[in-house]
Protein backbone atom coordinates (compact mmCIF):
# COMPACT_ATOMS: atom_id res chain seq x y z
CA UNK A 1 0.00 0.00 0.00
CA UNK A 2 1.19 3.46 -0.88
CA UNK A 3 1.70 6.05 1.77
CA UNK A 4 -0.24 8.93 -0.10
CA UNK A 5 0.64 11.45 2.66
CA UNK A 6 4.22 10.80 1.43
CA UNK A 7 4.05 10.71 -2.20
CA UNK A 8 2.32 13.87 -1.61
CA UNK A 9 4.68 15.95 0.09
CA UNK A 10 7.42 15.31 -2.40
CA UNK A 11 4.98 15.08 -5.47
CA UNK A 12 5.71 18.26 -7.92
CA UNK A 13 2.10 18.35 -9.05
CA UNK A 14 0.17 18.47 -5.38
CA UNK A 15 -1.27 22.26 -4.61
CA UNK A 16 -0.80 23.28 -7.79
CA UNK A 17 -3.27 24.35 -10.58
CA UNK A 18 -3.20 23.12 -13.76
CA UNK A 19 -4.11 25.61 -16.78
CA UNK A 20 -5.90 27.92 -14.25
CA UNK A 21 -8.96 24.90 -14.51
CA UNK A 22 -7.39 21.76 -11.98
CA UNK A 23 -6.27 22.25 -8.45
CA UNK A 24 -4.59 19.31 -8.01
CA UNK A 25 -5.18 17.75 -4.45
CA UNK A 26 -3.98 14.35 -3.96
CA UNK A 27 -1.90 11.64 -6.06
CA UNK A 28 -3.66 8.34 -6.27
CA UNK A 29 -1.54 6.20 -7.65
CA UNK A 30 1.43 5.52 -10.63
CA UNK A 31 1.23 3.41 -13.73
CA UNK A 32 3.18 2.89 -16.67
CA UNK A 33 2.71 5.88 -18.41
CA UNK A 34 2.46 8.08 -15.22
CA UNK A 35 0.67 9.07 -12.58
CA UNK A 36 -2.85 9.74 -11.59
CA UNK A 37 -4.54 12.78 -9.28
CA UNK A 38 -7.51 13.50 -7.72
CA UNK A 39 -8.22 17.18 -8.46
CA UNK A 40 -10.71 19.62 -8.26
CA UNK A 41 -12.20 21.45 -11.42
CA UNK A 42 -12.12 24.76 -9.94
CA UNK A 43 -15.00 26.47 -11.78
CA UNK A 44 -17.25 23.68 -11.59
CA UNK A 45 -15.85 22.93 -8.06
CA UNK A 46 -16.41 19.02 -8.55
CA UNK A 47 -14.09 16.45 -8.77
CA UNK A 48 -11.83 14.91 -11.20
CA UNK A 49 -9.10 12.70 -11.75
CA UNK A 50 -6.21 13.38 -13.75
CA UNK A 51 -3.46 11.33 -15.49
CA UNK A 52 -0.02 13.46 -16.31
CA UNK A 53 1.99 11.82 -18.38
CA UNK A 54 5.90 10.80 -17.76
CA UNK A 55 7.89 14.11 -18.32
CA UNK A 56 10.24 12.13 -20.73
CA UNK A 57 7.25 10.83 -22.78
CA UNK A 58 5.77 14.28 -22.74
CA UNK A 59 9.42 15.64 -24.21
CA UNK A 60 8.91 13.24 -27.21
CA UNK A 61 6.90 15.30 -29.92
CA UNK A 62 5.45 12.28 -31.88
CA UNK A 63 4.62 11.00 -28.59
CA UNK A 64 2.76 14.13 -27.04
CA UNK A 65 0.94 14.38 -30.69
CA UNK A 66 -0.12 11.22 -30.39
CA UNK A 67 -1.59 11.29 -27.03
CA UNK A 68 -3.72 14.60 -28.33
CA UNK A 69 -4.74 12.38 -31.12
CA UNK A 70 -5.72 9.50 -28.68
CA UNK A 71 -7.16 11.78 -26.12
CA UNK A 72 -9.41 13.48 -28.47
CA UNK A 73 -10.99 9.76 -29.54
CA UNK A 74 -10.99 8.85 -25.74
CA UNK A 75 -13.12 12.39 -25.50
CA UNK A 76 -15.52 11.10 -27.68
CA UNK A 77 -15.92 7.62 -26.37
CA UNK A 78 -19.17 8.31 -24.17
CA UNK A 79 -20.30 5.01 -22.82
CA UNK A 80 -21.83 4.12 -19.18
CA UNK A 81 -18.88 1.16 -18.66
CA UNK A 82 -16.22 3.44 -20.14
CA UNK A 83 -14.62 5.73 -17.88
CA UNK A 84 -15.43 9.76 -19.39
CA UNK A 85 -12.21 11.78 -20.39
CA UNK A 86 -13.53 15.22 -20.34
CA UNK A 87 -10.51 17.20 -21.34
CA UNK A 88 -6.69 17.49 -22.00
CA UNK A 89 -4.12 19.84 -22.02
CA UNK A 90 -0.50 20.59 -20.87
CA UNK A 91 1.94 21.88 -18.10
CA UNK A 92 3.57 25.08 -17.90
CA UNK A 93 6.84 22.40 -18.21
CA UNK A 94 5.03 20.62 -21.34
CA UNK A 95 4.04 17.42 -19.03
CA UNK A 96 0.76 16.55 -21.36
CA UNK A 97 -2.36 15.51 -19.28
CA UNK A 98 -5.65 14.15 -19.38
CA UNK A 99 -8.93 15.19 -17.07
CA UNK A 100 -11.53 12.44 -16.35
CA UNK A 101 -14.19 11.35 -14.13
CA UNK A 102 -13.22 10.51 -10.50
CA UNK A 103 -14.19 6.62 -10.05
CA UNK A 104 -14.41 5.01 -6.55
CA UNK A 105 -13.85 1.52 -6.54
CA UNK A 106 -11.00 -1.59 -6.09
CA UNK A 107 -9.62 -2.35 -9.14
CA UNK A 108 -10.59 -5.88 -11.16
CA UNK A 109 -6.66 -6.74 -9.96
CA UNK A 110 -7.49 -5.79 -6.11
CA UNK A 111 -10.57 -7.84 -6.22
CA UNK A 112 -8.68 -10.89 -8.16
CA UNK A 113 -5.93 -10.79 -5.86
CA UNK A 114 -7.80 -11.31 -2.89
CA UNK A 115 -11.39 -13.16 -4.25
CA UNK A 116 -10.30 -15.10 -7.48
CA UNK A 117 -11.26 -17.57 -8.73
CA UNK A 118 -15.00 -15.68 -8.90
CA UNK A 119 -18.14 -17.37 -9.24
CA UNK A 120 -19.27 -17.60 -12.55
CA UNK A 121 -22.04 -15.11 -12.84
CA UNK A 122 -20.08 -12.24 -11.11
CA UNK A 123 -17.43 -12.72 -13.49
CA UNK A 124 -19.55 -12.57 -16.62
CA UNK A 125 -21.61 -10.07 -15.14
CA UNK A 126 -18.37 -8.15 -14.65
CA UNK A 127 -17.24 -8.85 -18.29
CA UNK A 128 -20.30 -8.44 -19.81
CA UNK A 129 -20.11 -4.78 -18.68
CA UNK A 130 -16.63 -4.56 -19.83
CA UNK A 131 -16.80 -6.05 -23.16
CA UNK A 132 -19.62 -3.35 -23.97
CA UNK A 133 -17.48 -0.36 -23.53
CA UNK A 134 -14.38 -2.32 -25.40
CA UNK A 135 -16.92 -3.01 -28.21
CA UNK A 136 -18.21 1.29 -28.21
CA UNK A 137 -14.11 1.71 -28.41
CA UNK A 138 -14.44 -0.56 -31.50
CA UNK A 139 -16.99 0.79 -33.22
CA UNK A 140 -15.94 4.49 -33.01
CA UNK A 141 -12.40 3.00 -34.49
CA UNK A 142 -10.10 2.65 -31.32
CA UNK A 143 -8.51 -0.80 -29.70
CA UNK A 144 -7.62 -0.23 -26.60
CA UNK A 145 -4.50 -2.60 -26.74
CA UNK A 146 -3.90 -2.72 -22.55
CA UNK A 147 -6.77 -4.54 -21.41
CA UNK A 148 -6.31 -5.97 -18.38
CA UNK A 149 -8.03 -5.88 -14.52
CA UNK A 150 -5.93 -2.91 -13.05
CA UNK A 151 -7.20 -0.96 -16.24
CA UNK A 152 -11.19 -2.17 -15.01
CA UNK A 153 -12.89 -0.51 -12.07
CA UNK A 154 -15.59 -2.01 -10.06
CA UNK A 155 -17.91 -0.18 -8.13
CA UNK A 156 -19.65 -1.53 -5.23
CA UNK A 157 -22.28 0.64 -3.43
CA UNK A 158 -24.81 -0.95 -0.49
CA UNK A 159 -27.57 -3.38 -2.51
CA UNK A 160 -26.41 -1.90 -5.99
CA UNK A 161 -24.89 -4.52 -8.78
CA UNK A 162 -21.41 -3.84 -9.44
CA UNK A 163 -20.53 -1.39 -11.90
CA UNK A 164 -17.79 -1.78 -14.17
CA UNK A 165 -15.49 1.00 -16.18
CA UNK A 166 -12.67 0.18 -17.97
CA UNK A 167 -9.41 2.89 -17.95
CA UNK A 168 -7.25 4.47 -20.37
CA UNK A 169 -8.63 3.72 -23.90
CA UNK A 170 -5.95 4.77 -26.54
CA UNK A 171 -3.61 5.53 -24.43
CA UNK A 172 -2.14 2.51 -24.23
CA UNK A 173 0.39 2.87 -26.78
CA UNK A 174 1.74 5.51 -25.18
CA UNK A 175 3.81 2.93 -22.47
CA UNK A 176 7.55 3.18 -22.02
CA UNK A 177 10.22 1.41 -22.76
CA UNK A 178 11.33 0.54 -19.27
CA UNK A 179 8.14 -0.15 -17.59
CA UNK A 180 8.87 -3.62 -16.06
CA UNK A 181 5.61 -4.86 -16.75
CA UNK A 182 5.54 -3.51 -20.32
CA UNK A 183 7.48 -4.01 -23.09
CA UNK A 184 8.47 -2.34 -26.37
CA UNK A 185 8.74 -4.65 -29.25
CA UNK A 186 8.56 -2.78 -32.50
CA UNK A 187 9.62 0.82 -32.36
CA UNK A 188 9.78 3.33 -29.49
CA UNK A 189 6.79 4.50 -28.06
CA UNK A 190 5.16 1.61 -30.17
CA UNK A 191 2.31 -0.01 -28.57
CA UNK A 192 2.66 -2.38 -25.88
CA UNK A 193 0.15 -3.53 -23.42
CA UNK A 194 0.75 -6.52 -20.54
CA UNK A 195 2.55 -9.83 -21.55
CA UNK A 196 0.42 -11.75 -19.53
CA UNK A 197 -2.87 -9.97 -21.64
CA UNK A 198 -1.24 -9.66 -24.68
CA UNK A 199 -2.59 -11.10 -27.87
CA UNK A 200 0.03 -13.32 -29.88
CA UNK A 201 0.36 -10.93 -32.68
CA UNK A 202 0.90 -8.01 -30.16
CA UNK A 203 4.41 -9.23 -29.63
CA UNK A 204 4.89 -8.90 -33.42
CA UNK A 205 4.31 -5.48 -33.44
CA UNK A 206 1.78 -6.36 -36.22
CA UNK A 207 -0.82 -3.88 -37.21
CA UNK A 208 -3.61 -4.74 -34.76
CA UNK A 209 -7.25 -5.63 -34.66
CA UNK A 210 -10.50 -5.32 -32.89
CA UNK A 211 -9.55 -9.12 -32.46
CA UNK A 212 -6.67 -8.41 -30.37
CA UNK A 213 -8.69 -6.38 -27.77
CA UNK A 214 -10.82 -9.33 -27.53
CA UNK A 215 -7.85 -11.85 -26.46
CA UNK A 216 -7.01 -9.72 -23.70
CA UNK A 217 -10.77 -9.94 -22.83
CA UNK A 218 -10.64 -13.65 -22.68
CA UNK A 219 -7.20 -13.59 -20.88
CA UNK A 220 -9.47 -11.66 -18.05
CA UNK A 221 -12.28 -13.80 -18.37
CA UNK A 222 -9.88 -16.70 -17.82
CA UNK A 223 -8.14 -15.54 -14.71
CA UNK A 224 -11.94 -14.14 -13.56
CA UNK A 225 -13.16 -17.86 -13.19
CA UNK A 226 -10.13 -19.58 -12.55
CA UNK A 227 -7.67 -17.03 -10.65
CA UNK A 228 -4.76 -17.31 -13.04
CA UNK A 229 -3.49 -16.36 -15.86
CA UNK A 230 -3.83 -19.18 -19.32
CA UNK A 231 -0.04 -18.36 -19.56
CA UNK A 232 2.61 -16.84 -16.98
CA UNK A 233 6.72 -17.12 -16.91
CA UNK A 234 9.62 -15.58 -15.79
CA UNK A 235 10.74 -13.08 -18.39
CA UNK A 236 7.99 -11.79 -21.33
CA UNK A 237 9.70 -13.74 -23.98
CA UNK A 238 8.75 -16.59 -22.19
CA UNK A 239 5.11 -15.48 -21.88
CA UNK A 240 5.43 -14.66 -25.51
CA UNK A 241 6.51 -17.67 -26.45
CA UNK A 242 3.53 -19.75 -24.85
CA UNK A 243 1.10 -17.05 -26.02
CA UNK A 244 2.50 -18.04 -29.72
CA UNK A 245 2.13 -22.00 -29.23
CA UNK A 246 0.78 -23.29 -26.30
CA UNK A 247 -2.74 -24.30 -26.43
CA UNK A 248 -4.34 -22.60 -22.56
CA UNK A 249 -4.96 -25.52 -20.24
CA UNK A 250 -8.86 -26.00 -19.81
CA UNK A 251 -10.68 -23.65 -17.09
CA UNK A 252 -12.85 -26.38 -16.47
CA UNK A 253 -9.85 -28.73 -15.24
CA UNK A 254 -8.84 -25.94 -13.13
CA UNK A 255 -12.80 -25.04 -11.67
CA UNK A 256 -14.90 -28.09 -12.44
CA UNK A 257 -17.86 -25.72 -11.86
CA UNK A 258 -17.58 -23.48 -15.03
CA UNK A 259 -20.48 -24.00 -17.37
CA UNK A 260 -18.79 -25.96 -20.63
CA UNK A 261 -20.49 -23.44 -22.59
CA UNK A 262 -18.52 -20.51 -20.94
CA UNK A 263 -15.55 -22.54 -21.32
CA UNK A 264 -16.13 -22.23 -24.94
CA UNK A 265 -16.54 -18.84 -24.85
CA UNK A 266 -13.16 -18.28 -22.88
CA UNK A 267 -11.27 -20.31 -25.31
CA UNK A 268 -12.92 -18.92 -28.61
CA UNK A 269 -11.21 -15.62 -27.90
CA UNK A 270 -8.36 -17.50 -26.67
CA UNK A 271 -7.35 -18.59 -30.42
CA UNK A 272 -4.10 -18.41 -31.55
CA UNK A 273 -5.31 -16.23 -34.79
CA UNK A 274 -7.11 -13.16 -34.65
CA UNK A 275 -9.11 -14.62 -37.32
CA UNK A 276 -10.24 -17.47 -35.57
CA UNK A 277 -11.75 -15.47 -32.65
CA UNK A 278 -14.73 -13.38 -32.61
CA UNK A 279 -13.65 -10.07 -34.60
CA UNK A 280 -14.37 -7.55 -32.21
CA UNK A 281 -15.70 -7.01 -28.78
CA UNK A 282 -19.75 -7.00 -29.87
CA UNK A 283 -19.14 -10.38 -31.40
CA UNK A 284 -17.77 -11.97 -27.57
CA UNK A 285 -19.82 -9.90 -25.87
CA UNK A 286 -23.08 -11.18 -28.06
CA UNK A 287 -21.87 -14.95 -27.69
CA UNK A 288 -21.39 -14.73 -24.43
CA UNK A 289 -24.76 -12.70 -23.38
CA UNK A 290 -26.56 -15.38 -25.13
CA UNK A 291 -24.99 -18.14 -23.30
CA UNK A 292 -25.80 -16.46 -20.01
CA UNK A 293 -29.24 -16.23 -20.94
CA UNK A 294 -29.16 -19.97 -22.09
CA UNK A 295 -27.70 -20.63 -18.77
CA UNK A 296 -30.08 -18.25 -16.66
CA UNK A 297 -27.72 -16.88 -15.45
CA UNK A 298 -28.21 -13.57 -13.43
CA UNK A 299 -26.37 -10.78 -14.23
CA UNK A 300 -26.46 -6.50 -14.40
CA UNK A 301 -24.89 -5.35 -17.76
CA UNK A 302 -28.35 -3.76 -19.06
CA UNK A 303 -31.21 -3.26 -17.90
CA UNK A 304 -33.98 -4.79 -19.97
CA UNK A 305 -36.97 -2.93 -19.79
CA UNK A 306 -40.21 -5.29 -20.17
CA UNK A 307 -43.03 -3.11 -22.64
CA UNK A 308 -46.03 -2.34 -21.86
CA UNK A 309 -47.63 -5.42 -23.32
CA UNK A 310 -45.49 -7.62 -21.29
CA UNK A 311 -46.67 -5.69 -18.25
CA UNK A 312 -50.55 -6.09 -18.94
CA UNK A 313 -49.95 -9.71 -19.74
CA UNK A 314 -48.10 -10.49 -16.12
CA UNK A 315 -50.53 -8.32 -13.90
CA UNK A 316 -53.83 -7.87 -12.96
CA UNK A 317 -55.40 -4.18 -12.59
CA UNK A 318 -56.54 -3.39 -9.05
CA UNK A 319 -59.44 -2.15 -8.11
CA UNK A 320 -58.23 1.56 -7.38
CA UNK A 321 -57.21 0.65 -11.49
CA UNK A 322 -53.42 0.42 -10.74
CA UNK A 323 -51.69 -2.57 -12.56
CA UNK A 324 -50.13 -4.86 -10.26
CA UNK A 325 -47.34 -6.71 -11.88
CA UNK A 326 -46.55 -10.43 -11.10
CA UNK A 327 -42.55 -10.52 -11.19
CA UNK A 328 -41.98 -14.00 -11.65
CA UNK A 329 -44.77 -14.50 -14.26
CA UNK A 330 -42.97 -11.70 -16.28
CA UNK A 331 -39.40 -13.15 -15.71
CA UNK A 332 -41.03 -16.30 -16.86
CA UNK A 333 -42.13 -14.53 -20.38
CA UNK A 334 -38.74 -12.92 -20.69
CA UNK A 335 -37.15 -15.89 -20.32
CA UNK A 336 -39.46 -17.90 -22.95
CA UNK A 337 -39.00 -15.06 -25.60
CA UNK A 338 -35.46 -14.45 -24.89
CA UNK A 339 -34.89 -17.91 -27.16
CA UNK A 340 -35.59 -15.84 -30.34
CA UNK A 341 -32.45 -14.26 -31.71
CA UNK A 342 -33.63 -10.78 -31.27
CA UNK A 343 -32.70 -9.42 -27.36
CA UNK A 344 -34.09 -6.16 -26.24
CA UNK A 345 -31.64 -4.35 -25.07
CA UNK A 346 -32.99 -0.87 -23.95
CA UNK A 347 -31.25 1.44 -21.70
CA UNK A 348 -27.37 1.98 -21.50
CA UNK A 349 -26.11 0.56 -24.61
CA UNK A 350 -28.04 2.04 -27.62
CA UNK A 351 -28.59 5.56 -25.47
CA UNK A 352 -25.01 5.80 -24.47
CA UNK A 353 -23.44 5.25 -27.52
CA UNK A 354 -22.67 7.96 -29.83
CA UNK A 355 -22.26 7.73 -33.47
CA UNK A 356 -18.91 6.39 -34.65
CA UNK A 357 -16.02 8.72 -34.83
CA UNK A 358 -14.02 7.27 -37.36
CA UNK A 359 -11.21 8.31 -35.96
CA UNK A 360 -8.48 5.46 -36.31
CA UNK A 361 -5.56 6.06 -35.23
CA UNK A 362 -2.21 7.19 -37.76
CA UNK A 363 0.35 4.65 -39.17
CA UNK A 364 3.69 5.62 -37.91
CA UNK A 365 5.48 6.28 -41.59
CA UNK A 366 4.01 9.57 -42.77
CA UNK A 367 2.63 10.01 -39.04
CA UNK A 368 4.15 13.51 -37.73
CA UNK A 369 2.78 15.44 -41.21
CA UNK A 370 -0.53 13.59 -40.67
CA UNK A 371 -1.31 14.25 -37.19
CA UNK A 372 -0.30 17.92 -37.92
CA UNK A 373 -2.68 17.99 -40.25
CA UNK A 374 -5.68 16.44 -38.58
CA UNK A 375 -4.49 19.09 -35.77
CA UNK A 376 -4.00 22.06 -38.04
CA UNK A 377 -0.84 22.92 -36.61
N1 LIG B 1 -10.44 7.93 -13.24
C1 LIG B 1 -9.89 7.43 -12.13
N2 LIG B 1 -10.50 7.57 -10.93
C2 LIG B 1 -9.93 7.05 -9.81
N3 LIG B 1 -8.78 6.36 -9.78
C3 LIG B 1 -8.14 6.18 -10.95
C4 LIG B 1 -8.64 6.70 -12.17
N4 LIG B 1 -7.78 6.37 -13.19
C5 LIG B 1 -6.79 5.66 -12.60
N5 LIG B 1 -7.00 5.54 -11.28
C6 LIG B 1 -6.14 4.83 -10.32
O1 LIG B 1 -4.84 5.36 -10.39
C7 LIG B 1 -3.87 4.32 -10.28
C8 LIG B 1 -2.84 4.44 -11.36
O2 LIG B 1 -3.43 4.21 -12.62
P1 LIG B 1 -2.57 3.99 -13.91
O3 LIG B 1 -3.48 3.80 -15.07
O4 LIG B 1 -1.59 5.09 -14.00
O5 LIG B 1 -1.80 2.66 -13.54
P2 LIG B 1 -1.99 1.15 -13.98
O6 LIG B 1 -3.35 0.94 -14.57
O7 LIG B 1 -1.62 0.32 -12.81
O8 LIG B 1 -0.89 0.95 -15.06
P3 LIG B 1 -0.90 1.37 -16.61
O9 LIG B 1 -0.06 2.59 -16.71
O10 LIG B 1 -0.30 0.22 -17.28
O11 LIG B 1 -2.32 1.63 -17.02
C9 LIG B 1 -4.62 3.02 -10.32
O12 LIG B 1 -4.66 2.48 -9.02
C10 LIG B 1 -6.00 3.37 -10.77
O13 LIG B 1 -6.97 2.58 -10.15
MG1 LIG C 1 -4.22 2.16 -16.00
Amino acid sequence: MTDLSTLSATDPFVGRTLDEKYCVEERLGEGGMGAVYRARHLSMDRPVAIKVLHQRLSEDEVARLRFQIEARAAVHLRHSNAVSVTDFGQTSEGCVYIVMELLEGRTLREILSREAPIETARAISMMLQASDAVAAAHEAGIIHRDLKPSNILVTQSADQPAVVKVLDFGIAKFAPDDDEEATTLAHTNSVIGTPRYMSPEQYNGNELTPAADVYSLGVILYEMLTGMVPFSGATPAEIAQKHANNPPHSPREIVAAIPEDVERIVLHALEKQPADRPANAAEFRRDLLETTERLGLEHHAFKSVPDIEALRDAGVESPSGRLVVDISRLREKRALSSGSNEIKVLGATPVEKTPPQAHKPPQASSFLDKVKRILGI
